[in-house]
């Protein structure tokens, strides 16, 4: 596909589909939406773009393509494993609850697994979290609590199952008790308002599909959303560096600390 071409298209879609594309990695964008016009309509640009301003369902397939929404619970197990052992315990000393925030949180397993991780840690009837996708059909069913299928709780242990979930035709639902202290919201990363106040902000596998400096902003808007002394907990492949460190100071795995910045220059 030539760049004038690729321009015409990406133009269009942001303004069918809302989303500013110019914000993800160009490469891996151009590669994806390549791919994706070359089965749907052989290549053909103008026949594809002809076609998803009359078939709702191309244009919602398009979306999931752009927004790619995959997800699973306790994803990077060994992550998990670290919040619950060191940084939950030591983020709750004298505290009942917490405030947490799920930024990109795609079907729902992201904030469900953090609600077990705040339960297991005795604090989540106090806790509060938020969920945020800028994905409403994603949304739609976080919000519902499932149903997930037996292919999509894989991450989930079994002892948990019966304790977090119900049975259903279509699947694995979650509690009211897990569902209860999750607010949902649409929220896009590069447009809205942040709340603030947070203890733990969980953004992950998210920012990997951004151009640099889309990420560095991002993660300066979320410092100033964190509570002194709060945390970022973001993707295996998301690492802050160099600049991106400033008023951070990594705490181990994929977990940063805000730290005011004359405190960071002096550690
Ligand atoms: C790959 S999923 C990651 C889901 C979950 N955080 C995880 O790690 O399993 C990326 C999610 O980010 C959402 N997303 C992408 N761009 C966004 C934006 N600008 N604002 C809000 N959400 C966005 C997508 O809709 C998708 O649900």
């Amino acid at each position: 596909m030539d760049d004038s071409t690729y321009a015409r298209l990406q133009d269009q879609l942001q303004r069918l589909l809302g989303l500013d594309l110019t914000a993800y990695k160009q490469q891996q964008m151009r590669r994806r939406i390549t791919t994706f016009v070359q089965r749907e309509a052989g290549g053909d640009t103008s026949a594809f773009l002809m076609q998803l301003q009359k078939d709702a369902a191309l244009l919602a397939a398009t979306r999931d393509m752009l927004t790619i929404n995959v997800t699973d619970f306790f994803r990077d197990e060994s992550q998990w494993d670290l919040l619950a052992r060191d940084i939950l315990p030591a983020l709750t000393v004298g505290r009942r609850g917490l405030r947490v925030w799920s930024a990109g949180c795609s079907r729902g397993q992201e904030p469900l697994s953090l609600a077990i991780a705040l339960d297991r840690a005795g604090v989540l009837a106090s806790s509060r979290i938020l969920a945020t996708d800028f994905d409403r059909e994603v949304l739609a069913k976080a919000k519902l609590g499932g149903p997930y299928s037996r292919e999509e709780m894989r991450g989930v242990p079994p002892a948990d199952l019966a304790t977090y979930f119900h049975e259903t035709p279509a699947g694995m639902t979650a509690t009211r008790r897990l569902l209860g202290p999750i607010r949902f919201a649409e929220v896009n990363l590069l447009r809205d308002q942040f709340e603030r106040s947070f203890d733990l902000i969980v953004c992950r596998n998210v920012m990997i599909y951004f151009e640099n400096h889309v990420k560095s902003d991002l993660v300066r808007r979320f410092r100033e959303a964190l509570a002194p002394e709060g945390l970022l907990f973001i993707g295996a492949t998301e690492a802050l560096l160099g600049s991106d460190l400033a008023g951070f100071q990594r705490v181990g795995g994929n977990f940063y600390r805000r730290v005011s910045e004359h405190r960071q220059n002096v550690a």
